[in-house]
């Protein structure tokens, strides 16, 4: 099948789940994990501008896209776990691994159990620290109604959460849109009761050794540049990117300025 943009994507089945991801390009590999409710296509941009600059391999994650939707909770080790199965089923040892928001708590767990097979990070509007109270009770409510009303009626809620109601490209939010309603309600209730289940990274951010880039849009209202400023000043060897007239999304709103900052690091960790 293709991803619509005329992409095949692969598929395998990883601990009796089967995942649909991208797999191409040569030379240093680069796992890309997207957020939530996305699919792959979320780094459409990156896909497209530096399509020659590495080995990319982009998973639709489980309950996303055209990845299979087990049970839910979606713990971020499940998803972790998901992930370096993959990549053992590829025959990758160390790549680079990047993630936006809930993908950055997922890279972030991957790198907590698994650092000997990271050769740097790219952490970008996301967070280290776990979810206050209330915001946990949030996510659990928004759960339960994502389990009767799926993604069509936490959709256009969502999308106002994410674009923060700034005056977006139609075309991009139109993208957005589909992928969020492509999520099965399994993914949602899924990755909202996993996401609302997760640890504070703060603790262990100083042991991370790999070169990392911090990106973060300085709209962004879900992940405000507070978050990255204390990633990147947590980790010791990061590099921080604060994107101008860019929100949640900034992998595919400002691909401009992002794409040479990852580039900048690929350099860094080659
Ligand atoms: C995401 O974009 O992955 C989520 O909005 C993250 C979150 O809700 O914490």
């Amino acid at each position: 099948m293709t991803d619509g943009t005329d992409r095949t994507l692969a598929r395998a089945t990883i601990g009796g789940i089967e995942m649909a991801y991208e797999d191409h390009g040569t030379g240093l590999p680069c796992l890309l994990v997207h957020g939530f409710p996305f699919d792959h296509r979320q780094w459409r941009a990156q896909l497209e501008g530096l399509a020659d600059a590495a080995r990319w391999i982009v998973p639709d994650l489980r309950g996303h896209g055209s990845s299979a939707a087990p049970p839910p909770p979606y713990r971020m080790s499940d998803f972790a776990e998901d992930l370096r199965g993959l990549l053992d089923r590829l025959g990758i040892d160390r790549v680079v691994l990047g993630g936006l928001s809930m993908g950055g708590y997922i890279a972030l767990a991957f790198a907590e159990r698994y650092p000997e097979r990271l050769r740097g990070l790219v952490l970008m509007a996301t967070r280290a620290e776990d979810d206050p109270d209330t915001a946990r009770q949030q996510r659990m409510e928004t759960a339960a109604r994502a389990r009767t009303g799926g993604a069509a009626l936490i959709g256009a809620e969502m999308l106002d959460r994410i674009l923060g109601g700034r005056d977006v490209d139609p075309q991009l939010v139109e993208a957005i849109r589909t992928m969020i309603l492509g999520t099965s309600v399994e993914g949602l209730v899924g990755s909202l009761e996993g996401m609302a289940m997760r640890a504070d990274a703060t603790p262990w951010l100083a042991s991370i050794e790999c070169p990392t880039l911090v990106v973060v849009g300085t709209e962004d209202q879900l992940t405000p540049p507070s978050c990255a400023r204390h990633l990147a000043a947590s980790i010791p060897d990061a590099e921080l990117l604060e994107v101008p007239e860019a929100g949640h999304v900034v992998a595919l709103e400002r691909p401009e300025i992002v794409n040479p900052a990852i580039e900048r690091l690929l350099a860094r960790c080659r």
